[in-house]
């Protein structure tokens, strides 16, 4: 009898700052859970994380306009980005020999993919992306790299044949992109690629310091690695209306305690949540059992990280291993594509 074959799980984190409790409680969590449940590619989206990196440029010089420190490059900003991502990810227990832990420009069949997928993309279905509309309304440049951001991102998935892609709710809309492109590739050219399937947590979205969604771009995150001061200032900068302490309080809408309950127990919650309906219960205190939350969930990840970092080859020697045990698949799907398509000679 043969084995049943174990599903396929990938999903990528874009190297563009900070990793935050968004990233964490909507992707990061879910993907160190799959490592034993299937057969796991995760990377650090670089080449997406391109799409961005003017804007940072931007933001390091105004930056540093007044200060003394001298403006880091467009190249030395991603690179330490990829390396702290690839940190965290290793801090927060990925087993790089458990899951294949890569960087996205490591794999060049990534991009001759997207090519090929733009081939059989419709303008139509492209213009219908909200990730595009909200980014180019937050300011950032309407570049054709962003514009067809989704299309590379269909490639990342399609190149290993995935079946399972863990994400947060904002990444839905690119899941079903990536399976209409699938659908039209195979009905063209024959039937290669799988249709992957979003697999959602239950913390799918979770609000920043400001209660719209946690992200790092919108300067409302709190950040998985801060600790001290500068952790202690985000949480205390919390946004919460004026209601007064004694007034009952629908916990529902406190961002403290939604951020609260993606640490407590369920007794922790019901309590608190019971709290704030009784009235006398200010969001102060709240904020404070939540930072005593972050620190005790997050201490022991920040000292294994502290460890890592002082490995200076360690990072690079995990991705580079991992790219070489990607490309195996890669290169064959590929093949596959360019025998397909008409590409093989
Ligand atoms: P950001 O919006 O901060 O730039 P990314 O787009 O790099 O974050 O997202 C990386 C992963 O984290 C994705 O799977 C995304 O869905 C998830 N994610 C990001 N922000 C949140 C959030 N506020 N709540 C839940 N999941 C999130
Ligand atoms: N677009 C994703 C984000 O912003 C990052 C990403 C790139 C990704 N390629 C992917 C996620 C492939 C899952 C699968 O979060």
């Amino acid at each position: 009898m043969t084995e049943p074959k174990r599903k396929r799980i990938l999903s990528g984190v874009q190297p563009s700052g900070k990793l935050h409790l968004g990233n964490y409680f909507g992707a990061i969590k879910q993907h160190i859970a799959l490592q034993d449940d299937g057969e796991c590619f995760y990377f650090i989206a670089d080449y997406h994380a391109q799409t961005t990196l003017g804007e940072a440029v931007r933001l390091e010089l105004e930056a540093t306009r007044d200060a003394k420190r001298k403006p880091r490059s467009g190249a030395e900003i991603l690179q330490e980005n990829v390396r702290d991502v690839a940190l965290d990810y290793l801090a927060l227990g990925l087993d790089p020999k458990k899951a294949t832990f890569y960087r996205q420009s490591d794999v060049p069949e990534v991009t001759e993919l997207s090519w090929i997928l733009s081939t059989v993309t419709g303008m139509g279905l492209l213009e219908r992306a909200h990730s595009y509309k909200d980014k180019v309304a937050q300011g950032i440049a309407a570049s054709v790299g962003l514009f067809t951001y989704p299309i590379l991102m269909a490639a990342d998935i399609l190149i290993v044949r995935s079946n399972v892609v863990p994400v947060g709710q904002d990444q839905v809309q690119h899941l079903e992109m990536t399976r209409d492109m699938a659908g039209y590739f195979n009905s063209t050219f024959g039937e290669i690629f799988p249709l992957p399937a979003e697999r959602l947590d239950v913390a799918a979205k979770v609000p920043g310091t400001d209660g719209k969604k946690m992200s790092k771009s919108y300067g409302n995150a709190i950040e998985i690695f801060a600790e001290g001061k500068p952790l202690k200032k985000s949480v205390m900068g919390i946004v919460t209306d004026s209601t007064p302490p004694d007034a009952p309080k629908d916990p529902e809408t406190r961002t403290p305690y939604l951020l609260y309950k993606l640490f407590a127990t369920p007794e922790e919650v019901a309590d608190l949540g019971q709290r704030y309906r009784a009235g006398g219960m200010g969001d102060g205190t709240a904020k404070q059992m939540l930072l005593e939350k972050i620190d005790a969930y997050f201490g022991p990840f920040r000292e294994k990280r502290k460890q890592l970092a002082a490995d200076p080859s360690f990072v690079e020697d995990v991705l580079r291993d991992g790219a070489k045990r990607a490309r195996v698949e890669t290169e064959k799907t590929l093949a596959m594509v360019r025998e397909a398509t008409g590409l093989a000679h």
